[in-house]
């Protein structure tokens, strides 16, 4: 298979993370005699330091030629006094809506080699394999907005359509996992959240097998930490996806390994991380790319449909954990952390022990 690949590195982390996870593509395009071109496009701050634009015509042009955007993080200090317009995020807002990327898979799973440093206790986690589906294009961070010196308006509001599509994807997903929908809302405030319970009672009946129970947010918030290993996929709004897709990561002990798949309603998707640039680490060597490498894997699976090869990659991953190796925010006390690279490459190890690197670390 001969594919391209647009990799937006971004700020802080981000390039080492993406530098690592396109080694492990190459490692895989060797093994299994495929052909991945690596782009490079700017993104995020860099890209405003650069273009004067947090996502460029450029960039865009990019994507828009490749099959799929494997994105580092975005943000940091420098640009934070921007207007917002020229604040790094705004590029990856504007990146998810350009190409209506609104369905944001976010799968977290318990590492086993990881339960007993877990500040959950050891039986509530253990079995945690849950999804959760954000919608990435709507609500909040798009409405409507407005700041004087003296107030300040956010709105959040959905139309029929946005919502139905989301809540159809995530059924879907339901249908390949075990069957239950959990879908957060805070209607017992919230108009939008109204709407968005009436449609899931709606289509509910189109997915008969599948069963479906409503949770409001704060509650689930909780119940997410006291009872993880209850859910399946959670289906929510694109605010609410935000902080619960945070919070779950305690679960797995890091944000470092959650990976994110940003689709629309064909094979396109752009995948990065859930965590962020991590500025105050940024250079240093010892960010954690296993979330990134794991986004490469659901790139793999979801838009180019090669599962064997991103089965290849999340086992490698477990392997190198179970074998007890960790960059520095998984460490356990009195072990030695690995280094960005030097876990990249046991990962690469587990793979294809014989890949030769063609330096693409150079690249940034
Ligand atoms: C995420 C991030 C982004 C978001 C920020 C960087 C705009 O937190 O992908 O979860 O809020 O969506
Ligand atoms: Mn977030």
């Amino acid at each position: 298979m001969e594919k391209k690949i647009t990799a937006l590195p971004g700020d802080g982390i981000g390039p080492e993370v993406v530098a690592s996870a396109v080694e492990v593509l190459q490692a895989i395009a060797q093994k299994y005699n495929h052909t991945f071109h690596i782009a490079v496009g700017a993104i995020g701050g860099a890209a405003i330091d650069q273009f004067n634009d947090p996502l460029p015509k450029e960039t865009i042009t990019l994507c828009e030629e490749s099959d799929a955007i494997l994105l580092g993080a975005v943000g940091g200090p420098k640009w934070d006094n921007n207007p917002s317009e020229l604040r790094p995020e705004k590029g990856l807002l504007r990146i998810r809506k350009h190409f209506d990327l609104f369905s944001n898979l976010r799968p977290v799973q318990a590492i086993p080699s990881m339960l007993a440093s877990s500040p959950l206790k050891e039986e509530n986690v253990k079995d945690v394999d849950l999804l959760i589906v954000r919608e990435l294009t709507g609500g909040l961070y798009f409405g409507d907005r407005q700041r004087s010196e003296t107030d300040a308006f956010d709105t959040l509001s959905y139309t029929r359509n946005e919502i139905e599509r989301i809540v159809d994807n995530a059924f879907q997903m339901a249908r390949l996992r075990r069957k239950k929908l959990t879908s957060v809302d805070k209607a017992n405030v919230l108009d939008t959240s109204r709407l968005w319970r009436q449609i899931v009672e709606e289509k509910k009946v189109h997915y008969p097998d599948v069963e479906v129970e409503h949770s409001l947010v704060d509650s689930t918030a909780m119940k997410l930490i006291t009872n993880p290993s209850a859910y399946d996929v959670i289906v929510t709004e694109n605010m609410f996806g935000d902080i619960l897709s945070d919070e779950a990561s305690v679960i797995t002990g890091s944000l470092g390994v959650l990976p994110s798949a940003s689709m629309r309603g064909d094979n396109f998707g752009l995948y990065e991380p859930v965590h962020g640039s991590a500025p105050e680490i940024a250079g240093l060597g010892i960010a954690n790319p296993a979330a990134t490498i794991l986004s490469a894997a659901m790139l793999l699976r979801y838009t180019f449909e090669l599962g064997e090869e991103a089965t290849a990659i999340e086992e490698a991953v477990a392997r190198t954990f179970a074998a007890g190796h960790f960059t520095g925010d998984m460490a356990p006390k009195g072990t030695q952390a690995l280094s960005t690279n030097d876990w990249t490459e046991k990962v690469i190890a587990e793979i294809n022990p014989a890949y030769v690197s063609d330096a693409m670390t150079s690249l940034f």
